[in-house]
């Protein structure tokens, strides 16, 4: 008879593994507002997972989840604020108790100094010793306290879930090179690829995979000097929100199932020749 039980709990186990290949997989993005994050979340959406779209800005949500469904793809918006720990906490837990899972955190809020700017205080990017002291706070917030709020209650819920997950969070090259004048961005950044390392180690064993990507220069919409992006590589061409997304898309997947507490860096070989300055 033992022999009989075994087989039954092992094709209900298969059964169950092979329901959740069939089901569609949650990501939850920070940032998805933005653009190298609608930009992902759009990605990710095309490949069938349904996806939570998070961000400050209420207009960037609803318009990134107007154009994912739009294309026939399932997302909802959830504004949060990543430096605000008990938001971040509620809006995960949105998506997770509307979607019924969490599979994947793509954590992209964040950026330098502009992310701090007021219309009665732009900022600016200046050496440590004359930046703003709420400017340095604000970008160490957002780049890296909230991704350790995120990681925290995504990783919770994840492991309770029993079921894995993948962790992926928006680093710079910066993170590691150092760059004068954005010393308060290249400290968040340097923090995040210290936590990916220790968090790798901590979830590892529940097979839950954390990671981090460190762009270059990207090309933004709203960029100053848009000949920078094709200066600072080895190609002469901008890399492009997509170039990103894809690498995203390949670290939330399956095939990426053996990688984990790595910062992968796409900066079209920028950080090769790097010297403390651009
Ligand atoms: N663009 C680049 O050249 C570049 C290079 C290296 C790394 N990165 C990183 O990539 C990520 C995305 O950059 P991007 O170029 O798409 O910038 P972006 O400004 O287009 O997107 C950032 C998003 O974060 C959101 N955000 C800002 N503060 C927030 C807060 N308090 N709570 C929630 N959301 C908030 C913004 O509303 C915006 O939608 C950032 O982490 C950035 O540091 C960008």
């Amino acid at each position: 008879m033992p022999m009989r039980i075994n087989s039954v709990r092992r094709s209900r186990r298969v059964r169950r593994l092979k329901r959740m290949e069939t089901m569609s997989k949650t990501a939850f993005i920070t940032g998805a507002g933005g653009y190298l994050g609608s930009e992902a979340a759009r990605t990710l959406a095309r490949a069938g997972i349904t996806v939570a779209v998070s961000d400050v800005n209420e207009a960037a949500v609803s318009k990134t989840v107007e154009q994912i469904t739009r294309a026939g793809g399932t997302a909802k918006g959830y504004v949060a604020d990543v430096t605000k720990q008990p938001d971040v906490d509620a809006a995960i837990r949105a998506a997770v108790s509307d979607f019924g899972r969490l599979d994947i955190l793509v954590y992209v809020a964040g950026g330098s100094a502009r992310i701090a700017s007021r219309p009665e205080k732009p900022a600016s990017y200046l050496p440590l010793i004359d930046q703003d002291l709420y400017v340095i706070e604000h970008v160490i917030e957002v780049n890296l306290m909230g991704a350790i709020y995120a990681c925290r209650t995504a990783g919770k819920i994840m492991v309770e879930q029993g079921e894995g997950g993948k962790i992926l969070l928006f680093s710079s090259i910066v993170g590691s090179e150092g760059l004068a004048n954005v010393a308060e961005y290249g400290a968040a950044k340097g923090g995040i690829n210290s936590l990916v390392r220790a968090l790798a180690k901590e979830l590892g064993p529940y097979q839950i995979n954390v990671n981090s990507i460190a762009p270059g220069v990207v090309n933004r919409p709203d960029s100053q000097d848009i000949d920078r992006a094709t200066r600072t590589n080895v190609f002469g061409r901008a890399c492009t929100a997509a170039d990103v997304a894809n690498l995203v898309e390949f670290l939330v997947s399956d095939k990426a199932g053996f990688i984990t507490g790595q910062n992968y860096i796409i900066d079209g070989g920028r950080s090769i020749a790097m010297k403390g300055s651009d």
